[in-house]
């Protein structure tokens, strides 16, 4: 596997596979898995252009997806922002947006994006969400068992269309964020309690991921990007790791 010396977290956004495939966006659709607060989705609407774009995540509603940036990304995040479409707004003034395309784009912010919150992949038929030109896995597979995460990605596949791409990045063994004892209690191999929250982790290693992405490729999928691995940021041991596939048959 090859190993990135440094991880920016939105990593794919600087592979030349990945931004060529996207940088066409207009007429495409794009669907995140645990989109959190959906700044992949924001991207790919606001610099390729994409026009349908679906997110989905299990936190009850917008107030809390905001509330639960806030809390682990950004405490300084502006106080009156209610909505993600606020945050949409909020982060065209972050990439100097020029001011007379804003009101268009919020226009179509409200055409194009579609974010279903108390939304459990696990649990749904994400096939029932359509099916899509680019999905993002991204920092999301660790949340499940190793088996669910395998089920999931069964259907992954099936979701795409034809020559449409799969963007995944899970979180390895050896991350220090979610591994560090202060942070966390180590329950099993592999597997993590937030000594705060209670929250359960189940990390990967490199054949744990290896085998999620056998799952893909015996299902259609052909390797764009070979699966990476990014390091921690002090350079000891790994964060993360990532891979894009795409369906062509
Ligand atoms: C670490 S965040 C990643 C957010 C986003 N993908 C990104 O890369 O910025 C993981 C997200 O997955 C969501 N999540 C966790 N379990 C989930 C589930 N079973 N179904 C849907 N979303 C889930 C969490 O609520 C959280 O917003």
């Amino acid at each position: 596997m090859v190993v990135k010396a440094a991880l920016r977290s939105k990593d794919f956004f600087e592979y030349p596979e990945f931004v060529n495939f996207a940088k066409n966006g207009n007429g495409l659709s794009a669907l995140e898995l645990g989109c959190g607060m959906p700044y992949n989705l924001f991207d790919l609407h606001l610099k390729f252009q994409y026009n349908r774009l679906q997110g989905v995540d299990i936190l009850e509603n917008e107030k809390a997806i905001i509330d639960r940036y806030r809390l682990h990304n950004n405490p300084g995040f502006p106080r009156d922002i209610y909505s993600l479409k606020d945050c949409y707004h909020e982060y065209m003034t972050y990439l100097n947006i020029n001011k007379s395309e804003i009101p268009k784009l919020l226009d179509k912010y409200d055409r194009d994006f579609k974010i279903n919150t108390a939304y459990d992949v696990t649990k749904e038929n994400v096939r029932s969400l359509g099916v899509f030109d680019l999905i993002f896995l991204v920092d999301l597979l660790h949340f499940f068992p190793f088996k669910e995460s395998m089920e999931l990605i069964g259907k992954i596949p099936e979701c795409l269309n034809e020559n449409g791409i799969v963007v995944m990045r899970v979180n390895h063994e050896a991350n220090q964020s979610m591994t560090d004892s202060q942070i966390s209690k180590k329950i099993g191999e592999r597997a993590y309690e937030n000594r705060e929250t209670g929250g359960l982790v189940y990390l990967f290693d490199e054949k744990g991921f290896l085998e999620i992405i056998k799952v893909l490729e015996d299902n259609g999928i052909q390797r764009v990007i070979n699966p990476e691995k990014y390091l921690n940021r002090d350079g000891v041991g790994y964060e993360a790791m990532a891979y894009i596939g795409q369906k062509i048959s």
